[in-house]
């Protein structure tokens, strides 16, 4: 077996493992293992490269001690509710460095062509792949930090920011790196190219904040899903200009996954992925902030919500931000073991969207040990809910909103919500009745049936566990 024929069944190694470890990712029993496989087939790819001729091994080793450094300490102080902004900004360095790739091929093909003008051609299938390298790098690079500052209002709201002819402004911003591309591609040995790439670095760079401004709200976890993906596109496009297979499959997996996942959060919000991307969120359908909802919420001590826990036949525990940051998870998952020592039926009732991050809810949850047989779907629990005796909304809110349903004006109308206000009797459990992600009142609270345990969610749990086991 020659050597390149041995690193490319390396690669080959590794893409399948890469596959593997997705697929297994789709399952909560196997997600443990596919991490492990993807990891492997990661290394695999990464001793093959170290392998090839030319690698300038006194950089890599600068880059991997100032990469672990940054990525070990970040990840070791980043609260478990911050890790969409971490996500974000990993997605954007994804973008930078394959940004960076383009840019120093291109420079050093420059540079050939400087010291050999007659001798050298450039290769125009990698001077277009730069192109899109660059294009999409800067973007995902851009709109990731933007996006990370949103998402911990940091320097920019977190709302939209909306102008007049944004669109206009855009759609001229990309007919630019357009034609700037057409200059550089069809000469790219002239000095009119190189300004034409540095040119297309900054608007690229200008896109991709222009791109995400307009974006706010329940919407953020849809752009970071998308610049999940562009960090993948642009990785692929960095494999052209590489030649490097592993980096091409690795980066389309990444693309394509993050594509999917955009479409199932598009559609867990009943939006198009057009209309998030373009139309701010709240000015979606109406522009509106929703029915301003008075009226008198009904507290209750967590002795009397015992009294109605304890006689009820069917739970439905449904999740939400608030649990994440209480960590309450440890205790809801004895609250859901008392109520069914007690002879009730227990469900967890998770929403695509609860919390900050794809799959939140059911990683507390797999993390306090609730049986994965007990989460289920709004679509599931839904029709079932008028039988549940009570359901206990855990620090959610927006997920909740009967407003999604019945307010035309409100932001969040149209989107799938689990509904609690259709069970027998509700139970919210958060600290006060303040809005929740989107910043939009919730009629939930003033409803016949709710009872608002306020406090800490942790607590409050604690003191419902409490009350059950001194009976
Ligand atoms: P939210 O609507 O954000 O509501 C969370 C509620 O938790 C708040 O109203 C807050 O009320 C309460 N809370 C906070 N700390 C608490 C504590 N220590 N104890 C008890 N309650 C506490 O949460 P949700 O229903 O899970 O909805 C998620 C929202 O985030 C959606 O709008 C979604 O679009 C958005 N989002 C989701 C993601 C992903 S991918 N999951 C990513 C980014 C954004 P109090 O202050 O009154 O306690």
């Amino acid at each position: 077996m020659s050597f390149e024929t041995f690193i490319n069944f390396s690669y080959i190694v590794a893409s399948i493992l890469f596959i593997f470890g997705l697929k297994m990712l789709s399952s909560a029993h196997t997600a443990r293992k596919g991490n492990m496989v993807s990891a492997l087939g990661m290394l695999i790819a990464i001793v093959a490269t170290l392998l090839l001729k030319g690698i300038a091994f006194k950089w890599i080793v600068v880059g991997v001690l100032i990469g672990s450094a940054v990525g070990a300490v970040s990840s070791y102080m980043v609260p478990m509710t911050s890790m969409p902004e971490m996500v974000a900004i990993f997605n954007g360095f994804g973008g930078l460095a394959s940004l960076l790739v383009g840019w120093a091929d291109y420079h050093t093909q420059f540079g050939h062509v400087l010291n050999h003008p007659e001798s050298f051609r450039f290769d125009t299938f990698t001077i277009v792949a730069t192109y899109l390298t660059v294009l999409i790098g800067g973007v995902t690079f851009s709109g990731s930090v933007v996006a990370y500052l949103k998402l911990a209002e940091k320097f920019i709201s977190g709302k939209p920011v909306l102008f007049k002819n944004q669109h206009l402004a855009n759609g001229l911003l990309l007919f630019l790196l357009l034609a700037l591309g057409a200059v550089y591609c069809i000469h790219p040995g002239s000095g009119y190219a190189y300004v034409a790439l540095v040119l297309i670095v900054i608007l690229s760079l200008i896109l991709g904040v222009m791109s995400v401004i307009p974006i706010g709200g329940a919407d953020m976890p849809v752009v970071i899903s998308l610049l999940n993906s562009y960090s993948g596109m642009a990785a692929t496009a960095a494999g052209f200009v590489l030649r490097n297979n592993v980096l091409i499959v690795a980066g389309s997996l990444v693309g394509a996954s993050g594509i999917i996942l955009t479409q199932i959060m598009c559609k867990a919000m009943n939006r198009s992925l057009s209309n998030v991307l373009f139309s701010g969120f709240g000015a979606a359908t109406n522009a509106g902030k929703g029915v301003a909802y008075k009226g008198e919420a009904k507290a209750i001590s967590a002795e009397d919500c015992y009294l109605i826990l304890e006689a009820a036949r069917s739970v439905a525990i449904v999740p939400g931000y608030g649990m994440a940051v209480a960590q309450a998870q440890h205790a809801v998952r004895e609250l859901g073991e008392l109520l069914m020592a007690n002879g009730a039926d227990v469900q967890y009732a998770i929403h695509p969207v609860a919390g900050r991050m794809p799959g939140h809810m059911n990683v507390l949850l797999a993390e306090a040990n609730v049986p994965y047989e007990q989460l289920v779907v709004p679509e599931d629990v839904n029709p079932n809910m008028p039988a549940v005796d009570v359901a206990i909304v855990i620090g959610a809110n927006d997920v909740v909103n009967p407003a999604a349903r019945e307010d035309s004006s409100s932001p969040l109308y149209g989107m799938p919500i689990i509904n609690v206000d259709q069970a027998k009797t509700c139970i919210v459990l958060k600290r006060s009745l303040a809005a929740g992600f989107a910043g939009v009142d919730n009629p939930l609270f003033f409803k016949e049936n709710t009872r608002m345990l306020f406090g800490d969610a942790k607590a409050t749990v604690q003191a419902l566990v409490a009350e059950f086991k001194s009976k």
